[in-house]
C-alpha cells in the first residue's frame, strides 16, 4: 500500500492554513505528511510553527540567488530532496514561474480568499468589501503561471455583511479556508482529482 501523500508547504506569513493542515493530519482526517515548510521570509511565523512540530522549516530568500530561475531550481531541489509529491501554497506571497511549475506541473495547489475569478491578487477581502458583493469566500485551485488563474478544485461561500470590514470578512473566510484546504488535499491524496482543460473533475469515493 502507498504511504501518506508527501507535502511541501510554502508560506510567507502567519501559517494558520499550515496549522489547519497539520491538525487534519493529526486527527487522522488527511492521509498526508508535511515533509518540509519553505518560506521566502526568515521571520515568517509559519516556519516556527513547523519547527515546533519537528518539521524542517527553511527560509530560502530569492535575494540570495542570481535570478528567479536559479531560485526556483533550488526550491525544486529542496522539494525533491524531501520527496515532496504535492506542493501546497499557504499564504506564499510570490508567483511561481515556469522553472518551478514545469517540475511540479499540476502538483501545486493554492488557496485564495475570494471566489475566483473575482478578486484575484492582493487584498482580496478588501476588494470584495469595496466592490459591494453580497457573497465572497475562498477557492482552492491548481497553480499555473498566472495570478490565481489555475483550475478550481473547491470553493466555499460566505456572506458579506453590511457592516463588514476587510478584517471581519477575512476572519469569516478564514474559518472556511481551514476546512476547505485539508479537504482539497484529501481529494488529491485519494487520487480523485482529474484536470480537464480548465475544469477539475472529482471522482466519487472508492468503496
Ligand atoms: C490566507 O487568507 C490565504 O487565503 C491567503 O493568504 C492567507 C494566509 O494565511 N493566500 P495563513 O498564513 O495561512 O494564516
Amino acid at each position: 500500500m502507498k504511504g501518506p501523500l508527501v507535502l511541501g508547504v510554502f508560506a510567507s506569513g502567519r501559517g494558520s492554513n499550515l496549522e489547519a493542515i497539520l491538525e487534519a493530519i493529526e486527527a487522522g482526517k488527511l492521509p498526508a505528511r508535511v515533509a518540509v515548510v519553505l518560506s521566502d521570509r526568515p521571520e515568517a511565523p509559519a516556519l516556527e510553527k513547523a519547527r515546533r512540530r519537528g518539521i524542517p522549516g527553511l527560509a530560502v530568500l530569492p535575494g540570495d540567488f542570481p535570478s528567479r530561475q536559479v531560485y526556483e531550481e533550488r526550491l525544486v531541489e529542496i522539494c525533491r530532496q524531501h520527496g515532496v509529491e504535492l506542493v501546497v501554497l499557504a499564504g506564499f506571497m510570490r508567483l511561481l514561474g515556469p522553472t518551478f511549475l514545469s517540475a511540479y506541473r499540476h502538483r501545486v495547489m493554492n488557496i485564495h480568499p475570494a471566489l475566483l475569478p473575482s478578486f484575484p491578487g492582493l487584498h482580496a477581502q478588501e476588494q470584495a468589501v469595496r466592490y459591494g458583493v453580497r457573497f465572497s469566500g475562498c477557492t482552492v485551485h491548481f497553480v499555473d503561471e498566472g495570478m490565481d488563474t489555475g483550475p478550481i478544485i473547491l470553493q466555499a461561500v460566505v456572506p458579506v455583511e453590511q457592516d463588514d470590514t476587510p478584517e471581519t470578512l477575512a476572519a469569516r473566510i478564514l474559518v472556511e479556508e481551514h476546512r476547505l484546504y485539508p479537504e482539497a488535499i484529501r481529494l488529491y491524496a485519494e487520487g480523485r482529482l482529474r484536470i480537464e482543460g480548465r475544469r477539475v473533475l472529482i471522482a466519487p469515493p472508492e468503496r
